[in-house]
């Protein structure tokens, strides 16, 4: 194992592979985002999770539930090691584990623990134009571990591009991400499980940036 990934304290399946197989360009994003991690002021106004992390109601408590690697958090406060966070999203007809971006684009943000769901704060409700499905606004205030954030999403997207160029060209060209649709990209990605020697953190890293850069999210 390379020694930038020894040290580190974030998830070391997000990187694992790139250490061993995948081209160097892969890796060294991989380090700058290692190295960017926790290095923020305390005053950001948004951070951006770097792996699958825990979400707790107290600092260093049981998680309650899983915020996604580019999901953003709004910063409230430091507490310590740990942040209280803020995190947005949409949840559709009465609710569920799963909270998600926008209403009507299923581009998971975090995933509640099935007996913690009921900590998310509902607000308002919108019905979906194309759809015709209910949404509602959620909440809720967090602790995470601040090692496990950038102040920068575009680190997080270089490293996709780079994971998306080592892992989507080997049976066919790649496709621009912009002729799907968040919806088309999340039953695509589902597909590809099988087919990368990507870790399952990676894809999903590679889903968040293909689903949030999609025909319907860019405009
Ligand atoms: C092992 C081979 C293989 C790998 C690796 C692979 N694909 Fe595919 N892909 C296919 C095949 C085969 C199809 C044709 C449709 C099908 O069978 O799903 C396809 C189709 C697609 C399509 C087009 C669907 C459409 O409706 O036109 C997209 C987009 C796509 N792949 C994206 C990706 C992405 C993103 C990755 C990397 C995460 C990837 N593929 C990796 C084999 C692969």
């Amino acid at each position: 194992m390379e020694p930038w990934l020894r040290s580190l304290s974030i998830s070391a399946a997000l990187f694992a592979l790139v250490a061993s197989t995948t081209p160097s360009s892969a890796a060294d994003s991989a380090k700058s985002i290692a190295e960017a991690a926790g290095h923020f002021p305390d005053t950001i106004a948004t951070v951006y999770a770097v792996a699958p992390l825990p979400l707790s109601t107290s600092p260093g408590g049981p998680a309650v539930g899983t915020l996604n690697p580019s999901s953003s958090a709004k910063v409230l406060a430091v507490e310590g090691d740990d942040l209280k966070v803020e995190i947005r999203g949409w949840q559709q007809g009465s609710g569920g584990r799963l909270v998600f971006l926008a209403a009507g684009r299923r581009i998971p943000v975090a995933e509640m623990k099935d007996d913690q769901k009921g900590l998310l704060r509902r607000g308002a409700t919108q019905t979906d134009g194309t759809t015709g499905q209910e949404w509602t606004e959620v909440s809720l205030e967090a602790y995470a571990p601040r090692k496990q954030f950038v102040g920068n999403v575009e680190l997080l997207w270089t490293y996709a591009e780079e994971l998306m160029n080592a892992n989507c060209t080997t049976c066919h060209a790649r496709h621009p991400v912009d002729h799907f649709t968040a919806n088309q990209w999340a039953g695509l990605i589902r597909t590809k499980k099988e087919r990368v020697t990507a870790s399952a953190d990676q894809l999903t890293l590679m889903g968040q940036y293909v689903q949030k850069h999609a025909s319907d999210m860019v405009k």
